[in-house]
């Protein structure tokens, strides 16, 4: 087995753990934190649409109905509620595990990607938008929300110590700004917001029409 493989299945079992308690301790950030973002998010997203991490599927009432959703997720527990969640909505999702890292389809797949609250998850987040930004058709939109590098210096020295214990006991990232990877992709941003203090961060990018200006 592979370094990574290893490390990829020690996350699976840790958000298998997790599963149960997820949508109560997220439910919490949603209403205190995060706000209106998944219906911000999800209410952009038109055509054939992949969500990335797609967790217990809290994303799923905030789709318009016309979108034919992929999602794709590492735990198999977390995708199982997902599973059920879609289920009890009534709306057709085509649910498969998968690695953001590696995503399992052709280049230029999908009219939009969606990814909320992963990225500060996911180990190598850089190799999970660079995959993301290779399923997006030209022309198409990534759309994100997650927690981010605070705006505030003296906020961003408390995140930094905050990660020498979430890091290895949780695997969240708090001085990520996936941002700024969109942008030198040549991304255009349509829409940003970034609030509380700098901490949460949301955005619309729109993928070059022809060729990017991916760096090397
Ligand atoms: C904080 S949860 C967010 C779930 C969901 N996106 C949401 O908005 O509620 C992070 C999720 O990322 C998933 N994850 C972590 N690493 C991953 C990877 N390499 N590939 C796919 N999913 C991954 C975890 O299993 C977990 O479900």
């Amino acid at each position: 087995m592979s370094p990574s493989s290893v490390q990829r299945d020690w996350w699976r079992r840790h958000w298998d753990r997790h599963s149960r308690t997820y949508d109560r301790q997220m439910g919490f950030m949603d209403r205190v934190l995060f706000r209106d973002n998944r219906g911000w998010v999800c209410g952009q997203a038109t055509g054939e649409v992949l969500e990335v991490a797609i967790g217990t599927g809290l994303n799923l009432p905030h789709y318009p109905a016309g979108v034919a959703l992929t999602g794709i997720e590492l735990s198999p527990a977390m995708l199982e509620i997902a599973h059920r969640r879609a289920g009890e909505l009534s709306r057709r999702v085509y649910l498969r595990l998968g690695d953001a890292e590696a995503l399992e389809f052709l280049d230029a797949s999908f009219d939009a990607v969606v990814c909320t609250f992963s990225l500060c998850a996911i180990p190598d987040h850089e190799r999970a938008l660079t995959e993301m930004i290779r399923v997006l058709r030209p022309g198409g939109r990534l759309l994100l929300a997650d927690h981010v590098a605070s705006s505030n210096p003296v906020l961003r020295t408390g995140q930094r110590l905050l990660e020498l214990a979430t890091i290895p006991i949780g695997g969240e990232h708090f001085l990520r700004r996936p941002i700024e990877r969109v942008r030198a992709a040549g991304f255009d941003i349509e829409r940003h917001d970034r609030f509380a203090l700098g901490i949460v961060e949301r955005l619309t990018a729109r993928k070059p029409a022809s060729g990017s200006k991916e760096p090397a």
